[in-house]
């Protein structure tokens, strides 16, 4: 018998001269755009009108923002979860956008949680989409940028949701040093979805909206009974100036989105890749005479290092890595000639520029990063040391600062180095010295290249001299002068070819664009191994 449509009803057989379920052109389109509009909208308007009065944006607003209008190609928009206890809640797109666009032009793999959709909570098929994107930028060699909005690991989905992690976090680790990873942290991180964004190359946070920590507040009470909010515990500030878990914190996700492409245009697409070169607006040739005068004349006085890179990068223009975490050591990208380098440096206007635990690691990381993906490395050194203190000894320096050494000494990218002021004793060795290949090492005249201080050295040395001395303190004096006569200077490294050349400060910048450009194609390798093995 014919089934009869229910009165009121319109017939399902628009066009009844096509077979059944048949659509029409013109129906394929509509479904289409049906399917396109519901996939946009998540978990709808209510949950995105949510989200926006908590001050943040939806997944595909940071997309927009993030990449160049219009040219997002989403991928997999239609994917549903399998999970037939929640059949009656299948959303398009099942809580992550996942797609390629450009940013200035060059392509980027993005995912973006969708926090409108189970607060983002990934699942097997969510975590097979953020799979395949990250396979899929491995091979094309493009960076990959994640927004992370989530409330962890689907509950209803079980161990299928921890597997689906898993996979993510060994995709991470293949992709380590291949491309570029970066993580936006735009809302709660919590659980072990952390260890997705903590082993990528770079990690950002909004300042009261994103959150990160292994167990929550509740858990810590019950456990330590320790009492803390989310904020306290894991906001942008805890993460970006006591952890060091994030590099950048900024005030406003679009803050947070600009500053990313910012980073990118210092990156190459990969690690076969150089990065990409700008024609400067700079004088490659500029000489500055405010640099001969930077360096106080009092060797205990600071100054702040940021005006020595400021001066003599391209247009000022430094972006500063981890700025609020171990500020006695300064990380960043800027350009030389137009082309990126890795700015380490230390700050002698933080605890003198030692180097502590946190400046070793924040250092390692930074140096790391830019040995694998041929971004040369420029050291401005005035390094008293690393930092006295029974916290430090029992804290792990001597495997902290090791790491620094390490990574020092197996970059083969370009290295050099100009020595401001002090480059004492272990540090000296460390921040690329000659002897752990070192391209390219100045000095200005006010280096005071030496196993330490003269005040230090004084007093190991000549101890029982001073003790029956008549005059100790005036002895003393005569003592430091005739130390800083002999040791406190560039000449005696510079005699035994240390130091390559004495500079004028003012000259830093076109020495130090000459010296690149004649490093640029170096050759240089380790031995072939599995691995090394830096002291973690
Ligand atoms: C399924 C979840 C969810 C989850 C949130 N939702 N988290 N659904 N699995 N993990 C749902 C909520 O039920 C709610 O659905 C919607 O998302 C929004 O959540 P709210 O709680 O209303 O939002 P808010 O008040 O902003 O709080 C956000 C939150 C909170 C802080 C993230 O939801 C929360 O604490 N969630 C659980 C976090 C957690 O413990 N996750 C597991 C971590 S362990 P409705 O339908 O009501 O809107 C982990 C292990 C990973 O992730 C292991 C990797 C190896």
């Amino acid at each position: 018998m014919q089934p009869m449509n229910k009165p009121g009803k319109p017939t399902s057989r628009v066009r009844p001269d096509l077979p059944a379920g048949v659509k029409s052109q013109r129906e394929a389109l509509e479904h289409l755009d049906r399917q396109t509009e519901e996939a946009r909208l998540g978990g709808g308007q209510d949950r995105i009108d949510k989200q926006h009065k908590a001050g943040k944006l939806t997944a595909r607003e940071r997309i927009d923002l993030l990449c160049d209008a219009g040219s997002f190609e989403e991928i997999d928009a239609f994917v549903t979860h399998n999970v037939p206890s929640l059949a009656d809640k299948k959303y398009l797109g099942d809580g992550v956008v996942t797609g390629v666009g450009q940013v200035y032009g060059r392509p980027v793999y993005v995912f973006s949680q969708d926090f409108t959709v189970f607060g983002g909570s990934l699942g097997e098929r969510y975590g097979a989409k953020i799979v395949k994107i990250m396979d899929l930028a491995v091979k094309n060699g493009c960076p990959i940028i994640g927004f992370n909005d989530s409330g962890g690991a689907r509950i209803q989905e079980g161990v299928a949701s921890l597997g689906a992690y898993a996979d993510i976090f060994l995709r991470n680790t293949l992709a380590s040093g291949v491309i570029p990873q970066i993580s936006a942290i735009m809302g709660p991180c919590a659980g072990g979805a952390v260890y997705s964004p903590a082993i990528t190359d770079f990690v950002f946070m909004v300042e009261g909206s994103s959150h990160m920590f292994v167990t929550g507040p509740q858990v810590i009470k019950s456990v330590t009974h320790e009492e803390i909010d989310m904020e306290g515990l894991g906001g942008a500030s805890v993460h970006g100036e006591i952890s060091g878990v994030c590099q950048f914190s900024h005030e406003s996700e679009p803050e947070s989105i600009a500053a990313i492409k910012k980073l990118l245009s210092f990156l190459p697409q990969n690690n076969l890749e150089p990065p990409p070169f700008l024609e400067p607006d700079d004088d490659v040739n500029r000489e500055d005479e405010r640099l001969d005068r930077i360096v106080p004349d009092h060797p205990e006085k600071p100054y702040d290092m940021h005006d020595v890179i400021e001066t003599v990068v391209d247009d000022g223009d430094f972006f500063e890595v981890h700025r609020n975490f171990a500020q006695n050591l300064i990380v960043g990208f800027a350009r030389l000639g137009g082309h990126s380098v890795g700015i380490v440096a230390q700050q002698p206007a933080v605890l003198a520029g030692c180097l502590d635990i946190s400046a070793s690691l924040k250092g390692a990381r930074f140096v790391r990063f830019c040995d694998a993906f041929n971004i040369p490395l420029v050291t401005f050194e005035d390094v008293p040391g690393f930092l006295p203190g029974v916290n430090q000894e029992h804290g792990g320096i001597i495997k902290h600062g090791a790491k620094l050494l390490y990574a020092y000494c197996e970059a083969t990218v370009p290295k050099l180095c100009v020595i401001t002021r002090k480059a004492y004793g272990g540090a000296y060795c460390v921040m690329s010295s000659k002897h752990i290949r070192s391209d390219v090492n100045y000095a200005w005249p006010t280096a005071e290249i030496a196993v330490m201080g003269a005040q230090g050295a004084v007093n190991i040395l000549y101890a029982r001299e001073l003790a029956a001395s008549k005059d100790p303190d005036a002895r003393r004096n005569e003592l430091v002068a005739d130390y800083r006569e002999r040791f406190s200077n560039p000449y005696d490294a510079a005699a035994r070819g240390y130091i390559d050349a004495v500079i004028k400060p003012r000259e830093t910048r076109k020495k130090l664009i000459r010296a690149l450009e004649v490093t640029r194609h170096k050759r240089d390798t380790n031995p072939p191994r599995k691995h090394g093995n830096i002291p973690l």
